[in-house]
């Protein structure tokens, strides 16, 4: 277990008193929310400390010398401490740069470590499995600068196929590769991956956006050279993610967005670029955003992670179980069908039944899924469907959400059988 990942106690109807959306009452039911994946709700600690310091500390920060700009800017950079911690981060905050959101620290990686780093023929190897925010900078990159892009398959069982990847890797400069699939719930073998990449002679990158609430991590053992996430899938706000890569690395890298803040000088000839996160960080950054991932960190570090994915591996056995013994045939769940190497999401397909449809039966019983192609269209290409209706756990589920959920199933089935 990585450090800074106590495990003190964990108890998920304690985790949900302490999230005020789980009381909303929508279609005269209490809501049900399965829609984790695409964001996750937040606790009263991350609310309260976005409030508390728009209530008392509001000021930019890196700036200011008075009280409550010093008192910003440590909230700013407790938050950078946090995640590196959170992440195991081997050279600490220095490494963390804070971006919008996971897409971003994408765009980031592709048009600032890609264009300099990569040459026409060079290749970026993916999977069929990234979300797009994995694939699209790389077909901008390779739209200006040359590359490849090149996709490592899935198999039939909802697995990497890695059975031809020393072909794969020709000319592969960076393997970019999500650690959990946001529509499969498989979580890859990133390891083994690093490993591969390593002996080659690439760069890996990891999507951990749908990891880092769901197990522990630990990019140190891990071996990645990057790893991308946002705070929003991790108990945290919107409008803040991460990009991390090991200090030599960052520094190599140009600055990806100009203007203040991100400047070691600035001449009437040019500029010189800061070094360490703030290379990155142009302008006034997420303050509250950070103060709110700050508090996140801390509150699922007093779960313990470890405690967290145990408890979804047992909500995601007994769904997976129910919806086998409930809607054989008419039913189909798109991803591995036990929990070995798989995380909470649950992709629904409902023969005869648009995804659109069977969420809106759902919506009227308060239960929250996302229909849709989950910004994965290659691999719903790979199995031939347009779109699936998508459950996903968070810390705050439990057996009964379950239970609604296979109610309402039950009765889209009905209504559209
Ligand atoms: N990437 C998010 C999802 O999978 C939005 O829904």
């Amino acid at each position: 277990m990585a450090a800074g990942h106590t495990v003190t106690s964990f108890d998920a109807r304690r985790v949900r008193a302490d999230t005020p959306l789980l009381a909303r009452v929508v279609h005269d039911r209490t809501i049900t929310y399965l829609d984790s994946a695409a964001s996750s709700l937040q606790p009263r600690a991350v609310i309260e400390a976005m409030s508390r310091y728009y209530e008392l500390r509001h000021a930019n920060v890196h700036r200011g010398v008075y009280q409550t700009a010093n008192e910003a800017t440590a909230v700013y950079e407790g938050a950078r401490e946090a995640i590196a911690r959170f992440i195991n981060a081997p050279g600490g905050a220095n490494e963390i740069v804070f971006t919008k959101n996971a897409t971003e620290s994408f765009n980031l990686l592709a048009k600032s470590w890609g264009t300099a780093n990569l040459k026409p023929g060079d290749v970026v190897l993916v999977t069929e499995m990234e979300h797009h925010a994995n694939i699209v900078p790389w077909f901008q990159l390779r739209d200006v600068a040359g590359i490849e892009v090149r996709f490592i398959p899935v198999t039939d069982d909802f697995r990497l196929d890695l059975s031809n990847i020393d072909e794969l890797m020709r000319d592969v400069k960076l393997v970019s590769v999500t650690a959990m699939s946001n529509v499969l719930g498989t979580i890859n073998p990133i390891k083994e991956i690093a490993a591969i990449a390593h002996r080659h002679g690439a760069l890996l990158a990891v999507d951990g956006a749908q990891l880092v609430a769901h197990e522990v991590t630990d990019v140190a053992a891990l071996d990645a050279d990057f790893f991308i996430f946002s705070a929003h899938k991790m108990l945290g706000p919107t409008g803040i993610g991460v990009f991390w890569t090991r200090e030599e690395t960052l520094n190599t890298m140009p600055p990806f967005l100009g203007g203040g803040g991100m400047i070691a000088d600035v001449r009437i000839d040019g500029y010189t670029p800061a070094s360490g996160p703030a290379r990155f960080e142009a302008g006034t950054p997420p303050i509250a955003e950070a103060a709110g991932l700050g508090a996140a960190v801390l509150y699922l570090e007093n779960l313990g992670m470890a405690n967290i994915a145990e408890h979804e591996r047992g909500l995601t056995a007994d769904a997976l179980t129910r919806l086998a013994l409930e809607f054989e045939g008419r039913v189909r769940v798109i991803g591995p069908g036990d929990t070995v190497n798989r995380g909470g999401v649950i992709s629904l397909d409902v023969e005869g039944v648009h995804a659109h449809d069977v969420a809106q039966v759902l919506d009227q019983f308060g239960v929250c899924v996302r229909p849709g192609h989950h910004c994965a269209k290659p691999l719903m290409r790979r199995f031939n469907l347009s779109a699936t209706a998508r459950a996903s756990f968070g810390p705050y589920s439990l057996v009964r959400d379950t239970d609604v959920l296979l109610e309402a199933l039950g009765h889209a089935v009905t209504m559209f059988g």
